[in-house]
Formats: C-alpha cells, structure tokens, sequence
C-alpha cells in the first residue's frame, strides 16, 4: 500500500504493542478503575465491565485500527476520505473531529490526577507516609486537596512534561522504557495484593469485587461500565486510529488486540485486588471517589518494611504510566493544530499545552474554591469526565464500528482479520449487531 504521510512505520509489532499499552495502561487502570467499582457498588459492576470490554471494546479497537491502517492520515482525514472511497458521506470526518475534542477535555483533567501522582512521588521519597494509618493519610490528602496552590503546580508540571515529550518527540523513547516499566508496575502491583493478604480484609475484598449483587446494577451503572470500558482502551478518540495509520501490514490485528486488552486488565483487576483489602481491613468508604487510591495506598507504604522504597517506586511508575497515556492524548490534539494552522510542530503543540493546561485550572478548582459550581449537578471535573466517558467516546466508538463493520468492503476485511469462514461469521455478528447494540441499548436504556 502506498503510504502517504511522512511519518515511519512501526518497524515490529513489538513497538506497535508498546505504543498502543502505553496509551491504554494508564491512571484508568489504577486511579479510576477502583473508585468507579467503589461508586458503583462492586462486583456487579466489574462483571459488566468485563462483558464490554471483551463485547464491544476489543471490535471497537480492532476497527480503529484496521480503519487507521486504511487511511494513513490523521483521524479526520482518514473519515473523511475512507468514506467518499467506499461511497458514503464525507459527515464520517465529524466522528474523527469529536474524538480529538474528546481527548483534549480528557486531558485536561487527566493532567490533574498526574500532578497529584507527582506530588505524591515527593511525599514517598522523603518517607511522608512511614507510619501514618489512615486518619493521617486522609488528612494529608484532604489538606492536599484544599490547597488549590498546590494542585495547579504539580498539574503544571505534569502538563509541562507531556508538552515536552511530545516537542521533543522522544515519546519513541519513552515506549521502549515501558518494557520494562510497565511489567514492573505490574509486579509492585501485585506484592500490593500480597499486602491486602495481610490485611484481614482480603476476603472480604474478593467477594466485592467477583461476588455480585445484582440489585446494584442500575442503568447509570452500565452506561458508567460502558464508558469506562472505552476510557481504559482509549477507544472513540481517534487515537488507536491514529495508531492504526503507522502499522505495517503483517500485523495481525485480532492476536495484537487481544494482547493490548489482557494486559490493560489485568493491570486493572490487580489495581482492585490491592486497594480494596485495605478499604476494608480500615473501614474506609469503598465509595470515596477519585481519591481513593490516595487514601489507601499510602497505608500500606506507611506499615509494611521497604515502603519507602516500594512507595517510591509506585507513584514513579504511576506517574510514567500516566505520562505515556497523556501522550497519546496529546498528540490527535496537536495534529489538528498543527494542520489547521500555519503553526509549527513546537507552536502547535505549546498552544495545544496551554490551551489543555488551562481547562485543567477549572478542573482542579473543583477541590476547593470551586467545589459548588455545578452544572447540570455535576461539578467541573465530574462534568468533563462524565461527559467525555458516557456520552463522546461511547459514541465516537459506534461511529468507528458501525463504519468498519457496515461500510469497508467485505472481502478485504475479511482478508485483513485473517480469519476462516467462521470466524468471519462470528466477527460479522459481533461488529455489525452484537457491539453497536450493545452501546444503543445502554444508551437508550439512560434516556
Ligand atoms: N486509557 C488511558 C488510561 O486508562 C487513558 C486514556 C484515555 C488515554 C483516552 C488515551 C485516551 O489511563
Ligand atoms: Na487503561
């Protein structure tokens, strides 16, 4: 195939599936995976939540990228021009351009819980945490919050070293750290499961987490599920599209779907397995919200021997982990910039920082000042969450699906995916019925 952009290609899969989990494994696995499950009420929630991820989030980024690959351009482009191509309307572009939209607001509060990442790296080097139990650990973090200085500087600097990455263009380099980076968050991750094991409140944790109460699950649940199974995907924002434009041909897309989502979940579900002995074992409110991990973890760094170290080591490896993912939201934002402006590359992605930078300022205002500016009920932050993870990327993701699974040409897909006449079939049922329903009927049911 012709490629007509100037950027190279991903040479290997192996830098295909560092670049794709470097955007998937990020604060949603650790930060908001467990204080959704807490809001939501538990195990009724993760089972839904894994039912879309294997349903609907696997074929969605399997036909991003497989629409990316097409394409070769960015997002809007690749909409635009795949579809006059296949005979459709040139509106698809709109899908491209809601998801850059997408990624700018979730950026901007991402960028927020990244500061606080930061800023908690510095309390575990200097030993804040060393003997703290958790009345001391949630009136750090309530003093934290209050302190509206605090957040904008560690938000700054986060900001400030997404911008610089992505100026200086060695997020190459950053990927190829997460070889190593990653796998060790996963193993830190779970000597913390090893700690709730210790806790007394382990067992209690597992039944909340697998053993479901049904009367919890609401429509709001389902649609938070849903939504969330995009989030942690960075699925319906154009960025797995955009991913899609640099992979060579010989990629098996299924078999590399697969091993991007396994990793974000397990990832996830280990997350789950050690923030909530610790909820438990102190009777703690499963439901605090979004600061949850920071109201428990810091416990166990707190009392178990190395939690200097080991603590250390966690908020670094978050924070790289957030990083990497805020990257990835970056960049679709910086593109569009860059495109539509006589902007260059360093402009554009200054502007697009400053302008991401600033919406970040009215979401952390919503921990202090602002904490009773509500819109529609929700405050700042809430509203720029809910309204990107329930409603755009949900959507975005349909668009993408129904595009891949109704207006690609048949035969050529069914070459792409490299499958046999029934597994065709099955992927046919799954991307033309089961996963757009899916998302129709949790949408319709919130109406
Ligand atoms: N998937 C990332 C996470 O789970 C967040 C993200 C969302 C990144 C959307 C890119 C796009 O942390
Ligand atoms: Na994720």
């Amino acid at each position: 195939m012709q490629k007509t952009h100037t950027h190279g290609q991903w040479t290997s899969r192996m830098g295909f599936v560092l670049a794709a989990t470097g955007s998937a494994v990020g604060l949603g696995n650790i930060w908001k995976f467990p204080y959704m499950i807490g809001q939501s009420g538990g195990a009724a929630f993760v089972l839904v939540y894994l039912l879309c991820i294997a349903l609907i989030g696997l074929p969605i980024l399997v036909a991003e990228w497989m629409i990316g690959r097409r394409g070769q351009k960015n997002p809007i482009s690749t909409m635009g021009e795949l579809a006059k191509k296949n005979g459709r309307s040139g509106a698809w572009a709109l899908i491209g351009f809601t998801g850059v939209l997408g990624a700018f607001l979730i950026l901007s509060f991402y960028s927020v819980i990244g500061g606080w990442a930061l800023s908690y790296t510095g309390d575990a080097i200097t030993g804040g945490f060393t003997g703290m139990d958790k009345d001391a650990v949630g009136n750090a973090f309530t003093g934290f919050l209050a302190n509206a200085g605090s957040l904008l500087t560690w938000h700054t600097v986060f900001m400030a070293l997404t911008v610089g990455v992505v100026a200086m263009g060695v997020a190459g380099g950053l990927e190829r750290a997460s070889k190593l980076l990653m796998p060790s968050l996963g193993v830190l991750l779970f000597i913390l499961v090893g700690y709730g094991m210790t806790t007394g409140g382990f067992g209690q944790a597992m039944a909340y987490l697998f053993n479901p109460d049904w009367s919890k699950l609401t429509g709001d649940v389902v649609l938070a599920a849903l939504g969330h199974a995009f989030f942690t995907l960075s699925l319906g924002m154009g960025i797995m599209m955009a991913y899609g434009s640099y992979l060579g041909e010989d990629v098996d897309l299924l078999r590399t779907a697969r091993t991007v989502v396994i990793m974000d979940t397990v990832i996830a579900i280990a997350a789950g397995l050690a923030i909530f002995p610790i909820v438990f074992a102190n009777g703690l409110d499963p439901a605090a919200g979004p600061g949850l991990i920071f109201v428990t973890l810091p416990i166990a760094f707190g009392n178990i021997t190395g939690g200097v170290i080991l603590g250390t080591l966690f908020f670094v490896l978050l924070t790289f982990a957030a990083l990497t993912s805020a990257i990835s939201l970056l960049e679709p934002v910086v593109e569009l910039v860059e495109e539509r402006t006589p902007l260059s590359r360093a402009g554009a992605t200054f502007v697009a920082g400053i302008a991401t930078w600033a919406l970040g300022i009215a979401a952390l205002l919503s921990f202090n000042h602002w904490s009773d500016v509500t819109i529609i009920g929700l405050n700042i932050f809430d509203l720029l969450d809910q309204l990107t993870s329930k409603f755009m990327l949900p959507l975005t993701g349909l668009g993408a699906i129904l595009f891949a699974a109704w207006c690609l040409d048949r035969d050529s897909v069914r070459k792409e995916l490299g499958l046999g006449e029934l597994g065709f079939s099955v992927w046919n049922v799954v991307a033309r019925f089961v996963a757009p329903v899916g998302v129709l009927i949790v949408f319709v049911s919130n109406l």
